[in-house]
């Protein structure tokens, strides 16, 4: 007779199901190599669910179970910090590192404290991140956002190999673990061959990818990025042990799992720091992530709740950033671009080079006159900078490197697009124009524009589709945006059928936009951001505008006679008449707010006005608006430079005072009214 074999125990079985199911989904998800059919692996999930069912007191919020197919989705809920997540101050060079130093000094010795020891930590380039744990299983994960409220992507962070899910034995009840999650470089460089293999676009930079992966609703695609996570300070910390320094309380969190960086020195003086900073500015290449600086705190606690912080940040820490970084490169060629006005802008082609945190293969060399200062020539070698996101630039020649008979550089006479119409400067302007309305690459420009975000914000219309789309003779000028074939975009076979419905729910929501934006994207030359809302406001719709006169256009406040004329020539140019009648036929919005009745008087024009109390005739937001629509200014304090006060009903003590100290006039509100109508004092 067979011997029967006892049921296991549920907590044992629990335990061993979660693990299974931990494995597998590391499997799946993060080494994209599933070791299990997924209806087995459904059975495992089914048994662990009935078993946490009947046995409630084996429930843990970190099991599998918890998670719907697995992983959970990441929900970007906003989660407020229990403690605020603090911004650092920067010292861009050593004496603004030593005048921190020294303001730490006073400010601890008012306390009757001295300075110090120091901690030296890495500027990790990442992005910051508050990890809680509440008896050692990690339940939320949150980014800094403004600090004081971030955005839920625990799901994210749980695929971070590097962050622990539990805390080891005697994790205090709560412990936020704050730091730093970033893309290794080797994981970067990675992911960039793959995405060259498949004929993609390149990832900028390390801190960028990072970032995009974890603003990912799916946890697997972050998975796959192997993202990973130093730990550099504390946050809510409940029932942990007693540490009096900064660097104790990371070494305990350390034991707990976590992971803190082995760079990390405690020094005794400045001088300590100084040389910390020297020897891991020239390692920061060397390392397996980015840093932009160091990060310089004070050890003891008791100094920190002594000094405390300002709104944005304490006042016992530094980073030190390190100067931008310069590389020397080829300069391959020079190039020009012509954008969607027609200007024609020079650009470095460069043997591509590692500087400032991304490869850079080209960069803006402005026009004529700048190529000649720098006078730089193809096949020189050239100096370039770059320092974290900023674009990057050739700042010059090797002098010394130069080919002997290397000749200068000329600007071409002709427009790089097939059409090949000359290329020529206007005027005073160091800018060389392309003037043939039918050119392909102004046309792309125009698109591009148009469809950005300060114009008419169409997502998903970037310069990359833009250009296909030109290419497979899609769209040739804004107008057909709104006539794209979405059969054919389908066709093409990068576009799965969610993008071609985003894209196409993104073109239909940028038709209700309103004149302002769409006056920005019709690119005239000359007319601005702030004055094609100044338009809108003034005509209230494009039809007005069109048919006026370039009088008419520049008696319009802010409007000169070189935007008016721009703008009248604009719409004299049949070509772009029949933009506007795609646009119209399409049901683009081309009407924007009320126009006014009649353009304001500008009464105030470089003068401040200040309101205190309540008026009967206007609210404070009223008559702020209307002190503005007369060119004035409305500080909410007085200063010398204020031209009046106006005294509603229960003013501010402090505000009456001031003009009193400093004799500015005080006005009623009738006054008030005389002043914004003929800019009249009493
Ligand atoms: S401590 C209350 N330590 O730099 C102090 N921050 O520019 C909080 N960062 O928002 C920050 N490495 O994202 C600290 N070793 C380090 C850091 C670090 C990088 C980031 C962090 C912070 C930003 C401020």
């Amino acid at each position: 007779m067979p011997v029967p074999v006892p049921p296991p125990d549920p907590a044992d079985r629990v335990t061993e199901l979660r693990r299974i199911l931990l494995e597998h989904n590391r499997a799946y998800y993060e080494l994209d190599a599933p070791t299990v059919p997924d209806a087995e692996y459904d059975a495992l999930m089914v048994e662990l669910r009935e078993l946490e069912a009947r046995h409630p007191e084996l429930d843990e919020p970190d099991s599998p179970s918890h998670v719907v197919g697995g992983v959970a989705t990441t929900t970007f809920a906003p989660v407020v910090h229990a403690v605020p997540m603090m911004s650092l101050d920067n010292a861009f060079d050593l004496d603004e590192l030593a005048a921190w130093a020294e303001r730490d000094r006073k400010g601890l010795a008012a306390a009757g404290l001295e300075p110090g020891p120091f901690v030296c930590e890495l500027k990790f380039d990442g992005l910051a991140m508050s990890i809680r744990y509440e008896r050692g299983v990690l339940v939320r994960a949150a980014t800094r956002g403004d600090g004081r409220v971030g955005e839920d992507v625990t799901a994210n962070v749980r695929t971070i190999a590097s962050v622990p899910h539990r805390l080891g034995p005697g994790a205090p009840e709560v412990l936020e673990a704050r730091g730093e999650v970033y893309m290794p470089v080797a994981v970067f460089e990675a992911l960039n061959e793959s995405q060259l293999a498949a004929g993609k676009a390149r990832y900028a930079n390390p801190r960028n990818t990072a970032a995009g992966s974890l603003r990912q609703k799916d946890p697997s695609v972050t998975a796959s990025r192997r993202l990973s996570f130093w730990c550099y300070q504390l946050g809510e910390v409940v029932g942990g042990p007693d540490v009096a320094t900064h660097s104790e309380s990371l070494a305990f969190v350390a034991d707990f799992g976590l992971p803190v960086n082995p760079e990390l020195r405690v020094v005794g003086t400045l001088d300590d720091v100084q040389a910390y900073i020297a020897a891991l500015h020239d390692r920061r290449h060397d390392l397996d992530y980015e840093i932009d600086g160091v990060v310089v705190k004070l050890d003891p606690l008791a100094q920190r709740t002594a000094l405390g912080a300002t709104s944005r940040a304490p006042k016992w820490a530094i980073a030190y950033k390190f100067p931008p970084e310069e590389r020397t490169t080829k300069l391959l060629a020079i190039e020009v671009s012509v954008g969607g006005k027609g200007k024609a802008t020079p650009f470095a082609v460069l043997q591509p080079v590692f500087v400032g945190g991304s490869t850079v293969g080209m960069a803006t060399l402005h026009n004529e006159d700048q190529v000649r200062v720098k006078d730089v020539r193809p096949g020189d070698t050239v100096i370039v900078r770059k320092a974290g996101d900023v674009i990057p630039e050739v700042l010059g020649p090797e002098l010394a490197e130069r080919p002997a008979g290397l000749p200068a550089w000329e600007f071409p006479e002709v427009c790089p697009c097939p059409l090949a119409t000359p290329l020529a400067r206007e005027g005073d302007d160091a800018a060389h124009y392309c003037r043939e309305v039918e050119c392909p690459y102004q046309r792309a420009g125009w698109i591009e524009h148009f469809a950005s975000r300060a114009a008419m914000d169409i997502e998903g219309f970037g310069e990359q589709r833009v250009r296909l789309f030109c290419d497979l003779g899609l769209i040739a000028d804004v107008g057909d945006i709104y006539t794209l074939d979405l059969d054919r975009v389908r066709a093409i076979d990068r576009f799965g059928e969610t993008s071609v419905r985003n894209l196409a729910a993104a073109i239909e929501a940028s038709k209700s936009r309103g004149l302002g934006p769409l006056l920005i994207g019709l690119n005239i030359r000359h007319l601005g951001d702030t004055n094609s809302e100044v338009l809108a406001g003034a005509f209230g719709n494009l039809d007005a505008i069109m048919e006026a006169s370039v009088d008419d256009l520049a008696s319009v406040p802010g409007i000169g006679p070189v935007i008016a004329r721009s703008v009248f020539e604009y719409f004299r140019n049949p070509r772009h008449r029949a933009v506007v009648e795609k646009l119209r036929a399409a049901g683009v919005d081309i009407t924007g707010p009320e126009p006014s009745e009649s353009f304001v008087p500008q009464t105030l024009t470089g003068r401040s006005v200040v309101v205190t109390g309540t008026l009967e005739g206007f609210t404070r937001d009223g008559a702020e608006a209307a002190i503005k629509a007369r060119g004035g200014k409305s500080p909410g304090s007085v200063s010398k430079s204020t031209t009046a006060v106006v005294v509603g009903d229960a003013p501010g003590a402090s505000k009456i005072t001031k003009a009193e100290q400093l004799g500015i006039p005080q006005l009623d509100e009738a006054a008030f009214v005389r002043l914004l109508e003929t800019g009249e004092l009493p």
